[in-house]
């Protein structure tokens, strides 16, 4: 693994080359086989992540902890700061340059954008950005890469990928795309008018002469995709609740809807989903959340060892 990660803070996927991508699925992959084989070991030893969300999760904060855990490591749980010093109004430098005196990373989920790259300024410990509104969340997009790349194998240029849901508000999509976009996939873009990707990424994708297209109905590409990466529309970045009750039952897929999609694909979702996928069709070989939940314990080991300076 590249040496230059230790003690950086992971904010963006744009810090990432291809190279980088590569040694990450090498290591998660490792990661995996640590788990499977033996389920602990003691590279992270004596080490300490502090955990600081201040937007609710469930897969995202205790898969930081269980990787952790799993590594031999510790962690300091600051899932609900509504306990801690932030409802006094403590700034978000002051705590995290707290958590930084006593802790060796800290991992970040914070409700502003930019939010993580402003504590990584503040603070000399390795910050992950765990999600920062509606801006990115890098080690989702890596644990989803990882789950195409063990359907697709490593050379995924010319896939298909439908994002469909919420791709103004999901920070998810947001940092995948901008993953998948350095291997030469083909995006289908499918959303309500009111929730399509940011302007600024489409201006991104087509200056990079990205091969992409802009729908409101699935099933104008429901037969072409590899992957469907289906998202929730994200009800708590609405400041009027007519607007979400007009969007927030947009699309559902139902076991009708993967009777036309293709035999090889996969179907996504970062979770939570409210009702976008019917519970029918989780046991479909080609439902792959339940492989994308597990994947992202063994990526935030990767990536945990990664900026610890341990592989
Ligand atoms: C997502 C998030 O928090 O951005 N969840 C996750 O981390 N797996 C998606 C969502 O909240 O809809």
């Amino acid at each position: 693994m590249n040496s230059s990660w230790i003690g950086k803070s992971i904010v963006s996927i744009d810090q990432f080359t291809m190279d980088d991508i590569g040694d990450i699925m090498d290591l998660t992959e490792n990661m995996r086989n640590i788990v499977v084989r033996r389920g602990t070991c003691d590279l992270l030893k004596g080490q300490i992540l502090a955990n600081l969300f201040y937007e609710p999760s469930t897969r995202t904060a205790s898969s930081f902890m269980a990787a952790m855990q799993r590594l031999g490591g510790t962690v300091i749980p600051i899932n609900e700061v509504q306990y801690s010093s932030v409802s006094k109004g403590e700034t978000l430098v002051d705590t995290v340059r707290t958590l930084s005196l006593y802790s060796d990373c800290i991992a970040l989920r914070h409700h502003n954008v930019g939010s993580a790259a402003i504590a990584a300024a503040a603070c000399s410990k390795p910050i992950i950005n765990a999600g920062d509104g509606i801006g990115e969340h890098p080690t989702q997009a890596l644990l989803d890469f990882f789950t195409i790349v063990q359907k697709f194998g490593h050379n995924i240029s010319g896939l298909t990928v439908t994002m469909l849901g919420d791709l103004l508000h999901g920070r998810t999509v947001h940092s995948l795309v901008k993953l998948l976009t350095m291997y030469g996939v083909k995006f289908n873009f499918v959303s309500p008018a009111s929730l399509a990707l940011p302007q600024h990424m489409c201006d991104e994708l087509s200056g990079r002469r990205v091969k992409y297209s802009t729908h409101t109905s699935l099933d104008d590409v429901l037969r072409q995709s590899d992957v469907i990466y289906v998202t929730r529309v994200q009800k708590e970045r609405f400041t009027d609740e007519a607007a979400y009750e007009a969007v927030k039952d947009s699309y559902c897929i139902t076991p009708k809807t993967m009777s036309f999609a293709k035999h090889k694909m996969l179907l996504m979702h970062p979770f939570p989903r409210i009702n976008e996928i019917s519970p029918e069709i989780d046991d479909d070989p080609r439902a792959a959340y339940w492989s994308q939940i597990e994947n992202g314990m063994y990526v935030r080991m990767a990536l945990l060892a990664m900026v610890l300076g341990k592989v």
